[in-house]
């Protein structure tokens, strides 16, 4: 395990040392830090210099990453090896964004005509819908889409459907329904014509609950408003990798947009499950998102490991994680555009590496994928913050900042771009006890106010964060950055020696769902079940029997 690793070994006992070091002396003994830790790579500055870290962090850092074999965990992906052990599955996201000469193949099987073929016909249908060419059962354009599917068929598209918002045209409104929760579908549906509405069932297996749920509710809308089982084919579409299943549920095969078993849903927006994000700015643009990933990838494969992004990004997170015991990481992006896309890395991230045992099942000894959360600043500032400066934790943030705005008002950006610096700022630099008494007395307070409060008013600083500045959120930079992450948590997961690429964790929850739901109409179904989950049943069933 790398744990036993000499290079892990030597990491503990770095971090030791480096626990204890201020940032602002480090930046104090030497001010060009910013520009030997910062790096830049497709439109991305990375600027990790308010890390606590030196030379020789990342040297050991990099040391890790070779006793794991990085290298040859990159050439198995990229050979379409069935990395995704437990599933027997090629990992071949990169595919799905290949725009160069590279090759790519599935079970000794070239992938890239098939990637080719299916983005052509999301050209041709995206087109037809978008300049009002498809018409609906009764004659009218389409003006809204609405996407059903969950998890990886639902996060990708609707983060990157509001990232990009201003590349959308208002004459076609995107909407997503994820949530089995009746209201999600409702509240949608409310607001729509299904004259001119088109759904599109995303699901890679065609069995989730919610979404077949959903696609069967949105079925009979349409059917009852339109009143002929013929509306189907003008009105639904499905992205799936299960044929027949597509076909049971009435979508006919040719309204059906395929992918494939290498496509991990969390890693599918590139694919034929990008088709809502298609539609909503346009194939034209969707290839410039493919574009902005591709780019990334090359780097990726390409990159010398100390100018390596994803690799520098995944190395600072392992540090933290499991040197200095810290379990979470913030994601703030500084653009409320962005607002979905905490939400996204969570499950890219926390499905991923969420992983207890190694690839080969053996029980593991150290933390792994840390819990990542954030929301846009300036909102976070004035909810979680005040943990992130001053509570007992450390928690390591990524902030994120577009340079350049899409929205020209007034001096908004400049507000939200001086926020964004500032809290990095305050975040390392903190407030000693003799700055706050400074403040205080300047302010005018008695020397008994100030000594009740002054342990309240210091900020111990020292905290760690990344800057990631792009010039401004285009389909190309937001391609780069998701690619960007995606690679961070391969890193991650090849140093932890974990599948990255299964969610068997989903499953029992699942399966229990379903008993549980058969249990409200007999109870012979749950007569085995623990006496705290019998109780909430009946509690349930009187409640809706009434
Ligand atoms: O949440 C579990 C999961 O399997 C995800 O990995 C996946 O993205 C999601 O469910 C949806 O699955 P499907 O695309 O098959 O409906």
């Amino acid at each position: 395990m790398i744990s036993d690793t000499s290079a892990w070994r030597a990491l503990e006992k770095h971090w030791k040392d480096m626990a204890g070091q201020s940032l602002l002396a480090l930046f104090n003994h030497d001010p060009s830090r910013c520009t030997r830790f910062g790096l830049d790579a497709c439109g991305i500055h990375l600027d990790f210099s308010k890390n606590l870290i030196n030379e020789e962090t990342l040297g050991l850092l990099l040391a890790l990453a070779e006793s794991a074999d990085l290298a040859s965990w990159k050439e198995r992906l990229l050979a379409g090896e069935t990395v995704n052990n437990t599933e027997g599955r090629s990992v071949l996201h990169m595919a799905l964004r290949n725009r160069g000469g590279r090759a790519y193949h599935a079970g000794g099987a070239d992938v890239m005509s098939g990637v080719r073929a299916v983005l052509d016909r999301m050209r041709v249908f995206s087109g037809e819908v978008r300049s009002g060419r498809w018409l609906g059962y009764t004659g009218r354009s389409i003006t809204d889409v609405v996407s059903l599917g969950i998890g990886g068929s639902s996060l990708g598209p609707k983060m990157a459907c509001q990232a990009l918002r201003p590349y959308q045209t208002p004459a076609l409104r995107v909407h997503f329904v994820s949530n089995v929760d009746g209201a999600d579908l409702s509240q949608v549906l409310a607001a729509l014509d299904p004259e001119t509405t088109m759904f599109i069932v995303a699901s890679k297996t065609f069995t989730t609950q919610e979404t077949l749920t959903n696609a069967k509710s949105a079925r009979d809308w349409c059917l009852t408003k339109l009143g002929n089982s013929a509306a189907v084919a003008r009105h639904f579409v499905a992205v799936s990798t299960n044929r027949d299943a597509v076909s049971a549920f009435g979508i006919d095969p040719k309204n059906m947009f395929e992918f494939w078993d290498w496509v991990g849903g969390r890693y599918s927006l590139w694919s034929a499950i990008g088709l809502p994000l298609a539609l909503a700015i346009g194939m034209d643009r969707f290839d410039e998102l493919l574009d902005g990933a591709h780019a990334m990838d090359e780097h990726f494969i390409t990159a010398p490991a100390s100018q390596n992004m994803p690799l520098i990004l995944g190395l600072l997170g392992i540090w933290y994680n499991n040197f200095g015991a810290v379990s979470t990481q913030a994601i703030i992006p500084y653009d409320q555009n962005l607002r979905d896309f905490p939400t996204y890395l969570q499950q890219v991230d926390m499905e991923s590496n969420g992983k207890r045992v190694t690839r080969d099942g053996e029980l593991i000894g150290y933390a792994t994928g840390p819990v990542v959360w954030g929301q846009p600043g300036t909102d976070a500032q004035h909810s979680f913050f005040q943990l992130i400066h001053q509570g007992t934790r450390i928690v390591p943030v990524d902030f994120i900042l577009p340079l350049r705005s899409h929205h020209l008002l007034g001096d908004h950006h400049a507000k939200l771009a001086a926020n964004a610096l500032a809290q990095a700022q305050a975040l390392m630099r903190g407030r000693t006890e003799g700055e706050a008494r400074a403040e205080l007395e300047a302010a005018g307070m008695s020397p008994d106010d100030i000594e009740a409060l002054l342990p309240h008013r210091v900020f111990p600083g020292n905290r760690p964060s990344n800057m990631l500045l792009v010039d401004q959120l285009t389909p190309y930079a937001l391609g780069a950055l998701i690619a960007l992450y995606e690679h961070k948590v391969f890193v991650q997961g090849v140093i932890w020696g974990v599948n990255s690429f299964d969610q068997w964790g989903v499953e029992l929850g699942k399966q229990l769902a379903g008993k549980i739901l058969k249990g409200f109409a007999d109870e012979a179904e749950v007569a085995d079940t623990d006496a705290s989950t019998a109780d909430l049943i009946v509690r349930y069933k009187a409640m809706a029997e009434t």
